[in-house]
């Protein structure tokens, strides 16, 4: 095993962990890892923009900003963070600015800025022109603008680099930790793919910079490397996940394939419309139509569906229509996801609507953080050392539902604010030691799984779990659905211990790292659906058709999902509604669950769950109507 010793370690080289790395490696010797070379980071793959009320087209503040945020949240969002994130991204674009980035421009050369779902003026009178972009590539160039500048500056990436587990003083899944306790972070182990070698990467800061979790489900926009790594090796040891249960589905993927059509679509003037030809979200939402919040426009178009107004053959999605706009402007604003549409449907969008329907996108809950983004234990201590930014985390701007561009927003400013605190922190901490052999238990288990000679293939499991999470933990929920895909997860975290791989090498065994990668998503996708069994009620991107209210009495409360022994209460705040029944009825034996790199031994983990009080600062919550 090789060790190296940096001050900062930041895993993943996503635009978080870029914008980490970009402050980080300034000020305190850092290495980022990352799983995929920087550039095919799935940044790359947002769209439409990066929302700051620069005020550069129209009227505009941080302060209908930050209202937007919140009430797009439906109120789960922490409002302090919101605020920071509103008033932040104006310098947070300009920083992008001045580094290169190639913004579209207004006439007179400012940065143009477009509209977005649920971003208003004067707290929703109407559409605000709030997004900044380069055409529908706004990610792409992000990541590549922030990747020269990594370059520049002699960051040090180890590219194609797993991290298998993140080493901790205390063992907090089955230790004797107590709220007060001082635990703190030592570094990380990590796989080369190359060489199938393992390194231990001490360190004082280890930021977690690794993304989204969206391959729970089938249809989805998320890459194939979207395996929830950072939240599962989190949650593995110990830390909390909060607010698992909301996933958000943007409206509009390319139907029955899940590819982002971005919503600059629509903030470009493109209109949804049924089979019937009709502009339905006049009904949903009769302010803002077609940008309402994507939470709202998703069950629209599912509602559409339900009710017989589909298109198509099957009646089974609705269209985008951009026929009504000029083939120049659809050239100039929206030039890739209409190649899209050329490209996988064979559809003309000059001429013809596309065929769309949701798709799930984001995940609004991960690794709990302060504004700092330090990360949390329980509901008032900390990891030392350890941040999070990015979508792995949940510093909780986004609530139940993110509003587009509040993403690649969050990424610049909570990433620099990351690379700032981790730096800041190990410019004064001392080191932590690191366990004896710290790398046993999780090589064992990857050895294991190389090793076996027959079991369940890793892509049949992996079909399995996105089937019954698209079936039955999508836009609508209902207590039976989720029992079912609990059930149907507990089944496959069983079937995941019989895995075997093809690839028994040591070099470049993709085989093996998706069988890491499937341990991965089964732990999420538990921890996705306890929350949901748990939340009786709706909110954001979480529908329970059988609790169709907001219910702010018993629920307006952060969710906090700890791993631990069957019969744990959660450190703090434990759930103790009825809801809890729903959950505990489907609770098994604890022999299902997988062991998986991170755990101590096979066998004996449960999601116990807590609750966590949300900052209210100047809005208190009120019906969300658009
Ligand atoms: O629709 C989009 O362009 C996606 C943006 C986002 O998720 O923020």
């Amino acid at each position: 095993m090789q060790t190296h010793q940096y001050d900062v370690v930041i895993v993943g080289a996503g635009g978080a962990g870029m914008r980490a790395a970009l402050e980080s490696s300034d000020r305190a010797r850092t290495a980022v890892i990352s799983k995929l070379y920087p550039t095919r980071s799935h940044t790359g793959a947002a769209q439409g923009g990066m929302c700051a009320a620069l005020a550069n087209v129209e009227e505009d503040n941080w302060e209908w900003h930050t209202f937007d945020t919140v009430k797009g949240g439906d109120y789960l969002v922490d409002q302090d963070a919101a605020e920071v994130m509103a008033k932040e991204a104006i310098d947070a674009v300009l920083d992008l600015e001045k580094m290169g980035l190639p913004f579209n421009r207004t006439p007179e050369g400012r940065i143009d800025q477009r509209r977005f779902g649920g971003h208003t003026r004067n707290h929703g009178e109407a559409a605000v022109r709030r997004s900044c972009y380069a055409a529908d590539r706004t990610g792409h160039m992000i990541l590549q603008t922030l990747y020269q500048q990594c370059v520049k500056n002699d960051v040090e990436f180890f590219n194609e680099f797993y991290v298998l587990d993140i080493l901790l003083s205390h063992d907090l899944v089955g230790g004797a930790v107590s709220d007060g306790d001082d635990v703190a972070v030592s570094g990380v182990v990590a796989y080369e793919l190359a060489t199938g070698e393992i390194h231990l990467f001490r360190a004082k800061s280890v930021v977690l910079a690794t993304g989204g979790a969206g391959k729970i489900y089938k249809t989805t926009s998320n890459a194939h490397t979207l395996t929830g790594d950072g939240m599962a090796l989190a949650y593995r040891r110990g830390i909390p996940l909060e607010d698992m249960e909301f996933f958000q589905f943007h409206p509009t993927g390319l139907a029955g394939l899940g590819i982002l059509l971005s919503e600059a679509a629509r903030g470009e003037g493109g209109i949804l419309r049924n089979g019937e030809g009709e502009r339905f979200m006049e009904r949903y939402a009769p302010t803002i139509k077609d940008l309402a919040p994507r939470d709202i426009v998703a069950r629209s178009m599912a509602n559409e569906v339900r009710e017989g107004r589909g298109a198509g053959p099957n009646k089974d999605y609705v269209l985008l229509d951009l026929t009504h706009l000029e083939p120049a402007h659809i050239d100039a604003k929206l030039p890739d996801i209409t190649e899209f549409a050329r490209t996988y449907l064979g559809i003309e969008p000059y001429t013809e609507p596309v065929p769309v329907y949701p798709t799930a996108h984001y995940a609004m809950g991960g690794v709990p953080t302060n504004i700092e983004t330090a990360v949390l234990r329980n509901n008032t201590d900390f990891v030392r050392g350890l941040f999070a930014a990015g979508e792995v985390a949940c510093v909780s701007v986004h609530g139940s539902n993110r509003l587009g561009t509040n993403s690649l927003l969050d990424i610049n400013v909570f990433g620099k604010r990351a690379g700032l605190a981790a730096a800041a922190y190990a410019a004064t901490a001392d080191w932590v030691d690191v366990p004896e052999d710290p790398e046993t238990g999780v090589v064992a288990e990857l050895e294991e799984m190389r090793a076996r000679a027959v079991g369940d293939r890793v892509a049949d499991v992996r079909r399995d779990l996105q089937q019954t999470m698209d079936a039955n933990a999508q836009v609508f929920r209902t207590e039976e659905s989720l029992i079912q895909a609990l059930k149907d997860v507990r089944e496959l975290q069983a079937r995941y211990r019989n895995v075997s791989v093809q690839d028994k090498g040591r070099a470049y065994n993709t085989d093996l790292l998706e069988a890491l990668e499937l341990g991965f998503l089964l732990d999420i996708a538990e921890v996705v659906v306890v929350g949901a069994l748990n939340r009786q009620e709706s909110r954001g991107g979480h529908f329970r058709e059988d609790f169709p209210a907001r219910d702010d009495a018993a629920y307006m409360q952060h969710t906090m999902a700890y791993r631990r022994p069957p019969g744990t209460a959660a450190p703090s705040s434990p759930v103790s509604s009825d809801a809890a029944a729903a959950v505990a009825a489907t609770t098994r034996s604890g022999d299902l669950t997988p062991g998986g790199p991170g755990s101590s031994a096979p066998g004996t983990y449960d999601v116990a769950l807590g609750y966590k009080p949300v900052v209210v600062t100047r809005y208190q919550p009120m019906e969300r109507k658009y």
